[in-house]
């Protein structure tokens, strides 16, 4: 008989200054694919369905409050160590009976599968009230080391605190650890500073359980998920590790990327399968491409949404609320916002359309721009089904083009325009036969040379 997983919260630490970053912001907030790192921890959990979570802040950080919002947060007025961080905790699991899993913040990558594997090692035949998640890094230097006995993890000494003998010891604590609520609680309790940094240590939980006659136990992870990240140059090393499985993910899932390591996605970029990504391309949060979409290279997105046989690019920006239809073009130089492209509507070169609708099989021409901001407001246009815009119209919004109807070549359109009508407002050409030929004539007289 299978039985239910035990019910388990999180504490994810997040009070640390982050002082190596040089940043006003406080560390977890930086980036890492178009989200905030402590927010890659809080999806991996709640994959894992792991609830509630507390993420224990620091002084002055409203800003993170609000990024893990609806999260509960807890207070760490002064830094006291990461055992004084997670029994800020307790208040607000103080009615929680189950498993507890403590985490770091700026440890984004650490895996929903290993986590898995630690609450599974809780139902080991030893019944270990506490599991630590060990690693064993090519540099153990200050990591804390797993000092293990016969009935497995016995103590954990930190690097300052440790004897030579022990800072031999490769295996090393990663600080992600998993245990019984109230023996946690119980454990902390008992917790004192008398070490090298005069804190609290977290890590003092597991000599302590032992004295108490319960078990320990290490789960093992790899040095990459546990990258933990404390200045810009690891920030950069965590990006690149992310587009680096992004890509992969990409391509397992379908989509042809014809140079992988130049493009760039976010964390929740949604590919489909037999996309076409080319070179140099840029994915902003919140782009959905469905299957079947081609993206020519050097393209800019983000808040967007490519449907099924659209062909994008390149050279093509398209921002916030830009809806690319089914088998609609948008070519060179060409920037849709908010604006949505029916089915086989196409936008091909050097426009801007903002805040509008093309209807389905529309033209739009070379050079057209919506002018939809009067330095106030922004005001919509609207194009009709099979409607042909000239090159370099100025569409002045609020208007609108109805269906079938066309616009002239340089026409600003202030006026809406009826379905199946013309709208031109240029001036009559005039034509002189002979000018130019004349013109040159007369300069040749006077010598004058063709400036290249
Ligand atoms: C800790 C572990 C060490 C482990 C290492 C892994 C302890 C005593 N040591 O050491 O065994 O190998 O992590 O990276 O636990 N934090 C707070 N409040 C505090 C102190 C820390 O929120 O008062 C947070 C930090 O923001 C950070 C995490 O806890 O996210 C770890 O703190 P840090 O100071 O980096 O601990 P280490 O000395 O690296
Ligand atoms: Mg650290």
């Amino acid at each position: 008989m299978t039985s239910l997983p035990t019910a388990t919260a999180a504490i994810v630490l997040a009070a640390g200054l982050g002082t190596r970053m040089k940043s006003a912001l406080p560390k977890v907030m930086h980036k890492i694919a178009g989200r905030p790192m402590v927010n890659h921890v809080l999806a991996t959990l709640s994959d894992q369905k792991i609830a509630p979570v507390v993420v224990v802040i620091g002084p002055e950080m409203e800003s993170l409050a609000q990024a893990v919002a609806p999260h509960a947060t807890a207070l760490q007025h002064d830094r006291r160590g990461t055992a004084h961080a997670v029994q800020q905790a307790q208040n607000a699991l103080k009615d929680f009976s189950g498993d507890i899993v403590v985490v770091y913040g700026d440890t984004p990558f650490i895996g929903g599968e290993t986590i898995a594997r630690m609450r599974a090692a809780r139902s080991a035949a030893k019944k270990p009230a506490v599991v630590v998640l060990g690693f064993t890094p090519a540099d153990p230097g200050g990591y804390g080391r797993l000092v293990t006995g016969a009935d497995g993890l016995e103590r954990i000494v930190e690097a300052k605190d440790a004897s030579p003998a022990e800072r031999e010891i490769k295996l090393c604590n990663s600080g992600i650890m998993l245990a019984d609520a109230k023996a946690l609680w119980q454990l902390l309790a008992q917790v004192t500073p008398n070490n090298a940094k005069n804190e609290f240590y977290l890590t003092d939980i597991i000599g302590l359980a032992r004295k108490a006659g319960m078990s320990c136990a290490v789960v093992e992870g790899d040095e990459e998920e546990l990258l933990g990240i404390n200045s810009r140059i690891e920030l950069a090393e965590a990006e690149a590790i992310f587009q680096r499985r992004a890509r992969r993910k990409a391509m397992e899932n379908g989509a042809t990327l014809t140079a992988p390591d130049t493009v760039y996605f976010s964390a929740d970029t949604k590919v489909g399968m037999d996309v076409e990504i080319g070179p140099f391309t840029v994915f902003g949060p919140g782009v959905r491409v469905d299957d079947n979409a081609v993206i020519k290279g050097f393209c800019h997105i983000e808040g967007a949404h490519i449907a099924g046989g659209a062909i994008v690019g390149p050279y093509a920006r398209l921002r916030p609320g830009a809806d690319i239809g089914a088998d609609a073009h948008v070519g060179n130089f060409v920037e849709i916002k908010n604006a949505k492209l029916e089915s086989g509507a196409k936008v091909n070169h050097l426009s801007y359309v903002g805040d509008a609708r093309v209807g389905a099989k529309a033209n739009v021409g070379a050079g057209t721009i919506t002018a939809n901001y009067d330095g106030f407001s922004k005001s919509h246009t609207d194009i009709g089904a099979g409607a042909s815009i000239g090159s370099n119209s100025v569409l002045v919004a609020p208007v609108k083009v109805g269906d079938g109807a066309m616009t002239g070549a340089g026409a600003v359109v202030r006026k809406d325009v009826p379905a199946d009508a013309l709208a031109v407002n240029s001036s009559r050409q005039e034509t002189k036969a002979g000018f130019a030929a004349n013109f040159r004539k007369l300069k040749q007289a006077t010598k004058a040379e063709p400036k290249r």
